[in-house]
């Protein structure tokens, strides 16, 4: 008998996919139908900082984000810090898996407090989407991850249920960033988040928005990175974000060390109805090679000599792209 448990950030899972945070999980009533279709965790839509600092401050956005422009004052009036607190209990109430709230921030500015409500409204754990572009001049190696730092010790300070980080990819050492947020008490890593694609449209001479949905190709870094990361800093879960579009996608999250894959992108395309197929040929996949359960191939194939790393890959770089004439 295959047993597809698992555990993420203190949190046990009937089986490794996680649904990503995006509108997917944007109301309890598709929150439940994604638990009925096989779902092993939810992790809601992202309120976003600027919501609860709207709200916390009454304050317009023209002050708080000058160059927000009229999207950000009609998205963030649109929504209600109190809806989100009623879809964490509704969900809650419907759902019988793990449902962890999300917030997409930046600063560890006031609406940390609302940390607090987020955890009375009964969320099993906290996914904190640190999402910010770095361009300025003046910018100084390293403050973006001190950032993070900051961010987990506010928020942490206020509540006690699981915090989950959910990184960017364009960190220069994400495995120092992990060794840090565990060390200050982060339980859970999520490697990576989707950054917004741009596009250019060449007969309006205009920006546009690229490709919203990823493909099974993008899964790449977040193989190399947990690879490398697991290897390195234990005591935390890792989970993998950005192209898991099939069984394969996770079971080669688990294999570098992952103990859970999230999944968006393939939702989008295929519906609810991949999650079971999913499911099954992971199942079948462990018979086959006669894995009972999952820690039996979890950081199977994490990096062997973490010192090695850097040496490895200019190797594969010098030979991959010498080979082809
Ligand atoms: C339409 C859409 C909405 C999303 N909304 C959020 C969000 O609210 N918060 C968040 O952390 N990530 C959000 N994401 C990113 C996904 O959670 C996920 O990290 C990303 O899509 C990569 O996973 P995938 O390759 O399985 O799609 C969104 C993605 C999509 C496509």
């Amino acid at each position: 008998m295959v047993d597809l448990r698992t555990e993420f950030a203190g949190l046990k899972l009937k089986n490794p996919i996680i649904i990503s945070s995006s509108g997917l999980t944007s109301s309890a009533d598709k929150n439940e139908k994604l638990e009925m279709a096989g779902a092993g965790a939810i992790v809601l839509k992202s309120l976003f900082e600027e919501q609860i600092m709207l709200k916390a401050q009454q304050t317009n956005e023209a002050a708080y984000y000058p160059e927000g422009g009229n999207f950000l004052t009609e998205h963030l009036n649109a929504q209600d810090l109190a809806e989100y607190l009623k879809l964490i209990q509704e969900s809650k109430k419907r759902c019988s898996i793990p449902i962890i709230a999300s917030i997409n921030c930046c600063t560890n500015k006031e609406w940390v407090e609302f940390a607090r409500k987020i955890e009375f409204a009964g969320a099993d754990a906290i996914e904190l989407n640190i999402l910010s572009i770095q361009a300025s001049p003046y910018y100084e190696c390293g403050e973006f991850e001190k950032r993070h730092i900051d961010i987990l010790n506010s928020v942490k300070s206020k509540i006690h249920i699981p915090i989950i980080i959910k990184l960017g990819i364009h960190l220069t050492n994400p495995v120092s960033l992990v060794s840090k947020l565990r060390a200050s008490g982060a339980e859970g890593i999520v490697m990576f988040n989707r950054l917004y694609q741009t596009d250019i449209d060449i007969k309006k001479l205009e920006f546009i928005s690229g490709e919203v949905l990823s493909s099974a190709s993008d899964l790449t870094p977040s193989l190399r990175w947990i690879g490398i990361s697991s290897a390195t800093v234990g005591n935390i879960d890792y989970a993998a974000s950005g192209g898991v579009h099939s069984a394969e996608g996770a079971i080669k999250s688990i294999l570098v060390g992952a103990s859970a894959a999230e999944i968006c992108s393939v939702i989008y395309k295929n519906g609810n109805q991949c999650i079971h197929p999913m499911l099954q040929y992971i199942e079948c996949w462990m018979r086959g090679k006669g894995y009972e359960n999952i820690s039996q191939f979890k950081g199977l194939l994490k990096a062997k000599d973490v010192n090695c790393t850097n040496m490895y890959e200019r190797t594969q770089f010098l030979r991959y792209f010498s080979e082809r004439e």
